[in-house]
């Protein structure tokens, strides 16, 4: 099978004037056409940084990226991709910010607004297409944020940490409910989390990055079937799991700064 997605010895570093800062030390990873993979790293370790090399928004140093087996700078196409930061527009209303992706794309604004139209029950969004985002839950603005993502009609998603901001038991929700949108869409999607439970519960497979200068520590396989539902949390194997990804999370005894006393 031809990976959707192909990264191969990534090195990333940002250079400023004082100082270099090695970011991506050596990054390989793959996402198979209709596959969810998972990346999961200490904070500051470079996984926004891979997406925004991902959507040309940043270059990098060496390696080589493939997408479709096509060069990414060849290929052009678009990616969906949905930011730390779920970026609603203040000033546009719900209909008006999820409509954004349609209007770049050039779509006739009536097909447009049926499309949508048709989408906000599924997004849990249903009456509130008139609304402001700040007159949402932080929940229905990321699915807002998401819904735009969708929208992009890409073949490749990619959401970094887009449950980010939620309590507990709204980012259960809206696990379940990407879960339902992904099967129905069938992309190829890339998340990045910090959670190792979530990482867990939704991926077809996980990489584990270590500090920067990130480096892919651990690939692992969730052989659970699908669909996937809660009751997995509670099940041994899901324990087994966490197990092996904290393990991989743990930092290495090197990898500890030393910290100088006083004189
Ligand atoms: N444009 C930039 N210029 C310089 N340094 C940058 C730039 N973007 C990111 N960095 C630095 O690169 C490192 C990795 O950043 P990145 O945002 O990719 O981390 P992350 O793994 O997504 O972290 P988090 O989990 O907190 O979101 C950080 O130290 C950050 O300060
Ligand atoms: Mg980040």
């Amino acid at each position: 099978m031809t990976p959707k997605i192909q990264m191969l010895k990534i090195r990333k570093d940002f250079k400023s004037s004082q100082e270099l800062l090695k970011v991506l030390g050596d990054i390989s990873l793959f996402v198979n056409p209709g596959e969810f993979v998972s990346i999961i790293g200490p904070s500051g370790c470079g996984k926004s940084t891979v997406f925004q090399i991902l959507t040309g928004l940043e270059t990098y140093d060496e390696g080589q990226i493939k997408i479709d087996n096509i060069p990414l700078e060849k290929w052009h196409k678009k990616m969906s991709y949905m930011q730390q930061k779920d970026l609603l527009m203040p000033w546009r209303t719900v209909i008006e910010n999820v409509l954004l992706p349609l209007e770049i794309q050039g779509a006739k604004k009536k097909d447009a607004l049926n499309r949508v139209k048709e989408l906000l029950p599924v997004f849990g969004l249903d009456g509130f297409d008139n609304a402001y985002p700040h007159q949402l839950s932080g929940g229905m603005r990321q699915r807002a944020a998401l819904l735009r993502t969708v929208l992009t009609d890409s073949e490749i998603m990619l959401l970094d940490e887009p449950f980010g901001a939620l309590d507990a038991i709204n980012r259960s929700l809206m696990q379940q409910w990407l879960l339902e949108i992904w099967e129905r869409f069938t992309h190829s999607v890339l998340f990045v989390t910090h959670d190792i439970e979530e990482a867990i519960f939704l991926s077809d497979r996980v990489y584990v990055l270590s500090q920067r200068p990130a480096k892919v520590v651990k690939e692992i396989t969730i052989d659970f079937p699908r669909p996937r539902k809660k009751e997995f949390l509670v099940l041994p194997e899901f324990l087994e799991y966490k197990k092996s990804v904290l393990a991989a999370l743990e930092p290495r005894q090197e990898a500890i700064p030393f910290i100088a006393g006083k004189e």
